[in-house]
């Protein structure tokens, strides 16, 4: 069977679909970056930059297989942020 340039387009926008579900689905259960002494300074580059890829720059200072393991199933993780939330509105 071959598929037309709509089927393809059709199936593309199934599988975007499904993406954005599973996003979604997910944010609500991972874990939120704590607001405490540790994780204040993160908040405070958010705030400022309000660039999320510039608070995540350090994450990785502590959190890293050496210091502080992730937990085994951990996905794959150059975005914390964009999976684990700030927990209040910064701005
Ligand atoms: C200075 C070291 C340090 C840095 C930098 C740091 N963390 Fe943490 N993080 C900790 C420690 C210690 C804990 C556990 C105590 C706590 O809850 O604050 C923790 C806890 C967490 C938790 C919650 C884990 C749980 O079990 O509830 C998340 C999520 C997290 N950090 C994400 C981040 C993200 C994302 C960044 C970058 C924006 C970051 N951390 C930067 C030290 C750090
Ligand atoms: C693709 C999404 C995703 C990204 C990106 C990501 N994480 Fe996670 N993280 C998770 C999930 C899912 C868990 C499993 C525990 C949960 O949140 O339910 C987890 C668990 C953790 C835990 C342990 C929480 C606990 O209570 O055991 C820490 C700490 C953590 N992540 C820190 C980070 C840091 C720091 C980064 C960036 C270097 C990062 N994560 C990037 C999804 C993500």
């Amino acid at each position: 069977m071959r598929l037309s340039r709509k089927d393809w387009l059709f199936l593309a926008l199934m599988g975007a679909v499904l993406l954005i579900f599973i996003l979604i689905s997910g944010e609500e259960k991972t874990v939120k970056v704590p607001p405490d002494e540790i994780h204040r300074s993160f908040y405070e580059t958010l705030e400022k930059t309000g660039s999320k890829r510039e608070a995540e720059k350090g994450c990785e200072t502590c959190h890293n297989e050496s210091s502080m393991p992730f937990p085994k199933d951990h996905p794959p993780k150059h975005r914390c942020l964009f999976c684990h939330k700030m927990q209040q509105a910064v701005r």
